[in-house]
């Protein structure tokens, strides 16, 4: 099954790194692309994208943060208790290529999600320049793993316990202002995305965002994960997680992620997790 080898908690425990046993996913996995997890046989079924992935180990890690029932399941299992279901590796990997000077956003466990793109935007030749948000400096994750993969990093905090106070728009549109740049990837909270999309757009600086919209099978068929692209109708499982950012209607995707609130609210409520 999928044993869980190492557990971390980040960010003060409302973050929760998992790395599992899952050896044909490891094999076939690339940075990008995503897993859905079972805690139960009759838990939620969760996409997270992969943080990263050992071949040698036969590993993925995933790194999430706990906010409803399924999450708080996820965190309460210990190292060696075993996972119902890990499929994957679903979605499109990322396209990397040598683009020149890349900017790679993070905010929240996005951040996680950007470290094997990042990475892998370095190996091909790019120079990245990172720059990393959140509410304060004990929520920052990966500030370690994400400088060994970038060129430059930059840190923004709301309240400017770390780096640069302020958000992470702030000082891309700094460096959009300086830097000849040939690709943004923003990954993190919906409205973070959308606002990156908005300020390089106006530069007209292609923009790469991944979206981790409500899942259910993961292969096409439910529908559940559909956003719209450009006026179109995607489906983030099997046409993404990764779209054009100046494209997505984000306020559609808020609408939607938050469709199931009050539901989650009694599920969580009634959890003895
Ligand atoms: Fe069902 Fe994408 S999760 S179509």
């Amino acid at each position: 099954m999928f044993k869980i080898v190492q557990r971390e908690e980040m960010a003060q425990g409302t973050i929760v790194l998992n790395e599992i046993e899952a050896p044909r996913i490891a094999a076939k996995a690339k940075p990008g692309q995503f897993v859905i997890l079972q805690a139960n046989e009759t838990g939620e079924r969760i996409p997270l994208t992969m943080a990263d992935v050992d071949t040698e180990k036969g590993t993925i890690t995933i790194i999430y943060m706990i906010v409803g029932k399924s999450t708080s399941l996820f965190g309460s299992m210990a190292v060696g208790q075993e996972y119902y279901a890990v499929i994957g590796p679903l979605g499109k990997a990322t396209h990397l290529e040598k683009k020149g000077k890349v900017v790679c956003v993070g905010g929240g466990t996005g951040i996680a999600v950007l470290h094997p793109i990042t990475r892998g935007l370095k190996e091909v030749g790019n120079e990245v320049i990172t720059i990393l948000g959140s509410r304060n400096k004990d929520l920052l994750i990966m500030e370690e793993k994400m400088a060994k993969v970038s060129d430059t990093l930059h840190i923004c905090t709301d309240d400017g316990s770390q780096g640069h106070h302020g958000f992470v728009t702030d000082v891309l549109k700094d460096v959009l202002e300086k830097e000849d740049i040939g690709l943004v990837v923003a990954i993190g909270p919906v409205p973070m995305m959308k606002f990156v999309s908005m300020i390089t757009k106006e530069k007209n600086v292609e923009t790469l965002v991944s979206l981790n919209p409500i899942m259910v099978d993961g292969t096409g068929m439910c529908g559940g994960c559909r956003v719209s692209v450009g006026g179109e109708t995607k489906f983030a499982c099997v046409d993404g997680p990764e779209f054009d950012g100046h494209n997505v209607d984000y306020d559609e995707l808020s609408k939607r992620l938050q469709a199931y609130q009050t539901e989650e609210k009694i599920s969580m409520d009634a959890c003895q997790c």
